[in-house]
């Protein structure tokens, strides 16, 4: 019985990944190298500082412990900027008819991301209200494919991993809904989330009898 409905927010809510990828590019463009959209899906769901590691890999750069930290607070800056011009109608389709729906039905509803800046991006877009709890990038400590961020939205919502449905984005967050016992609905190719219990599109196909 689904009481509570867990959202990833980086290419659930909001298409953010298009934003993290222009940062990221222009991060190697400056470190003297390139790397591709295909290469990107690998970022997806990771927190900020594994991103680098893996970006860094793709390069072969090496970095000290300090160069990195100052690397990744100007990606982050350049990422901000990005976030700054957002507005409500990046919301992805069908999302706030899908959480609207949610809540008629007493539906809970929370956050789980890896981002730090995920208020500020609610903000932006008009959607912080929508949520019960909101768990991300600076509550936890293991991050995604570890199913510690939707534990903890579930035990935030008062709710037991198997009345939670994750939505999910990233192959990475689909393992751990997963990982969690949790209902996995992804978001986006088939192909790639082939380890979701079902995946839709977009919102648009949503509908709270899929829940259950
Ligand atoms: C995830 C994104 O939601 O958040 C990742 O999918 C990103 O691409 C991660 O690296 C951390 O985000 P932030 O905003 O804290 O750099
Ligand atoms: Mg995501």
């Amino acid at each position: 019985n689904t009481k509570a409905c867990l959202f990833d927010l980086d290419g659930v809510i909001v298409d953010t990944a298009v934003y993290h990828f222009q940062a990221w590019r222009r991060l190697a463009n400056e470190l003297g190298f390139d790397f591709t959209e295909h290469q990107n899906e690998q970022l997806k769901g990771i927190s900020r500082m594994e991103s680098l590691e893996l970006i860094l890999g793709w390069g072969n750069v090496t970095l000290s412990e300090e160069e990195k930290v100052a690397w990744a607070t100007r990606k982050n800056a350049w990422y901000l900027d990005l976030v700054m011009q957002m507005t409500p109608d990046e919301v992805l389709k069908g999302v706030p008819e899908f959480l609207t729906s949610l809540r008629a039905d007493n539906i809970k509803i929370a956050l789980g991301s890896a981002s730090k800046n995920s208020k500020l991006i609610l903000e932006r877009i008009n959607m912080l209200d929508y949520f019960d709890a909101i768990i991300d990038g600076n509550n936890i400590t293991k991050g995604k494919p570890d199913p510690q961020v939707f534990l903890m939205g579930a035990e935030a919502t008062d709710c037991k991993p198997e009345e939670c449905v994750v939505f999910e984005d990233a192959v990475a967050g689909v393992q751990a809904g997963k990982a969690g016992g949790m209902k996995v609905i992804g978001v986006g190719s088939a192909d790639i989330l082939n380890e979701a219990d079902f995946v839709i599109a977009g919102f648009e196909e949503m509908t709270i009898d899929r829940l259950f």
